[in-house]
């Protein structure tokens, strides 16, 4: 399979969101409450917040700095300002953490 294994399903606790480096890319990796994984770049384009420390539900993570809103697959912003981009997280069948960027 392609991607990069960046731990496990266990170093993301559920309803939260973690960074980890994938070829040299912040990207926030969110463990959502269904079990399902998202993953966005890490860096907020507005100032630069970090997003993997942001409120998530299952649609969306809210910026902690101020307050911008990116949905979880798409990484548009809900206003319209500059979007993130979106990638692939899966968990292998022994509870690995795939990541591939999109
Ligand atoms: S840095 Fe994310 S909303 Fe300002």
């Amino acid at each position: 399979m392609t991607g990069h294994i960046i731990g496990t399903l266990a170093d993301i606790p559920l309803g939260e969101g973690r960074t980890f480096v994938v070829d040299n890319r912040q990207i926030a990796v969110y463990h959502l409450r269904d079990g399902t994984l998202r993953a966005l770049d890490a860096v907020c384009p507005h100032r630069g917040g970090p997003l993997a420390d942001g409120l998530i539900d299952s649609a969306t993570v809210v910026c902690p700095l101020h307050g911008r809103t990116y949905d979880l697959a798409t990484g548009a912003e809900s206003t319209g300002g500059a979007p993130v981009r979106s990638h692939t997280a899966t968990v292998d069948s022994d509870g690995a953490v795939r990541v591939i960027l999109g």
